[in-house]
């Protein structure tokens, strides 16, 4: 008895498992009722008293071992388990590739953000206007060269002299949305627009049909242009970094009177002059005023109680400056490579 017990304590082991069912195997041939350790207890009995000492003490081995390796066999099953259903955990990590925002969005949102910190709200418009709120409302004269088909887009037109309020048109400019705004708010009203306007331009590195404007509108009693300046240099300073300088210089606009246009230091020389900023030191970023009498006249806002300012300036141009990039057709392009080089940005 005592050699079968050595042969047995032997081969339990040797033995491995590779599956659950060969482990319960294991334990039905060893451990179970009808298995050869329970019969060997039985066995025991019959033993010569003289000889049940030794014997005894190998067979508590025998089912020690039994035992363990029954509870060895268990957990290495349970870790290769693991592995099969593929938790490696030592393996390397795949680079998996996050999308990112497209600069158009990325600056667009820093506008905004920028403008709500000082109480501006965000105001959307149609992209497919009429006449009345791109032009007419904005105190443009009926025969303004803006309402040319060469520089507009026309879906329907009467004919191509007349510019009856019907005419249906993609948008030339936010300014469109002041003239919502002001027909649906009463004042005090503070708000940006950004949005998307169309050009009937040809193509080139400089200029596109599409891009995207930011308008910004504030009305209320007593508003003057010191308001507007100090609003403008609030922004460019956030935008541009502390130290950007503004210049207002006087302008045209048939909606603003008076009407100006900023430029802000260049960045890229820090005004000393470069290629950039053509060696001015200076670098056009958005038309501005005050808004025209006759444009809160035409809004229904009465323009001997109110005064206000409002302010024009293109996306594409800012993200340009910020980015320098020199060619407008890759806002455009969806190239993967351009793209790619703003995951960093928010
Ligand atoms: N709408 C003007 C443009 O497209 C910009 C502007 C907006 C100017 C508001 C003055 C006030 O150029």
């Amino acid at each position: 008895m005592l050699q079968k017990i050595n042969i047995l304590i032997n081969e339990i082991s040797t033995i491995s498992v590779k599956t659950s069912e060969e482990l319960e195997l294991f334990r039905l041939k060893y451990l179970s009722k009808k298995g050869i350790l329970s019969d060997l207890f039985e066995d025991f009995r019959n033993v010569p008293v003289a000889e049940k000492k030794e014997v005894g003490q190998k067979l508590n081995q025998l089912k020690q071992n039994a035992l363990d390796k029954y509870n060895i066999l268990k957990s290495e099953l349970v870790l290769s388990e693991d592995v099969n259903e593929g938790f490696d955990l030592s393996r390397p990590a795949y680079p998996y590739s996050t999308g990112s925002r497209h600069p158009i969005s990325i600056v667009r949102n820093e506008i905004t953000e920028i403008f709500s910190r000082i109480g501006f709200t965000v105001s959307e418009g149609p992209e497919i206007e009429d006449d009345d709120h791109v032009f007419t409302k904005l105190n443009f004269a009926p025969e303004h060269p803006a309402r040319d088909m060469q520089d507009t887009f026309y879906i329907s037109r009467i004919s191509a002299e007349d510019s009856s309020p019907d005419d249906i048109l993609l948008r030339t400019h936010t300014s469109s949305v002041q003239v919502r705004v002001m027909q649906n708010q009463k004042p005090p009203i503070r708000t940006i627009s950004p949005g998307r306007v169309f050009r009937n331009e040809a193509i080139s590195a400089r200029a596109h049909c599409i891009f995207h404007q930011v308008e910004g509108l504030y009305i209320d009693e007593n508003v003057s242009f010191a308001d507007l300046k100090q609003t403008l240099l609030f922004f460019a300073r956030e935008m541009f970094g502390k130290d950007t300088k503004i210049r207002l210089r006087p302008s045209y606009f048939p909606f603003t009177e008076p009407s100006a246009e900023m430029d802000v230091s260049c960045r890229i020389c820090g005004g000393k002059g470069c290629n950039v900023c053509k060696y001015t030191g200076w670098l056009e970023i958005l038309g501005c005023g005050m808004v025209h009498p006759n444009v809160l006249d035409a809004c229904n806002i009465e323009s001997n109680k109110y005064t206000g300012f409002a302010f024009g300036m293109g996306i594409e141009r800012l993200a340009m400056l910020k980015y320098q990039i020199n060619d407008l057709r890759l806002y455009f392009e969806n190239d993967i490579r351009f793209l790619d080089q703003f995951k960093t940005a928010f």
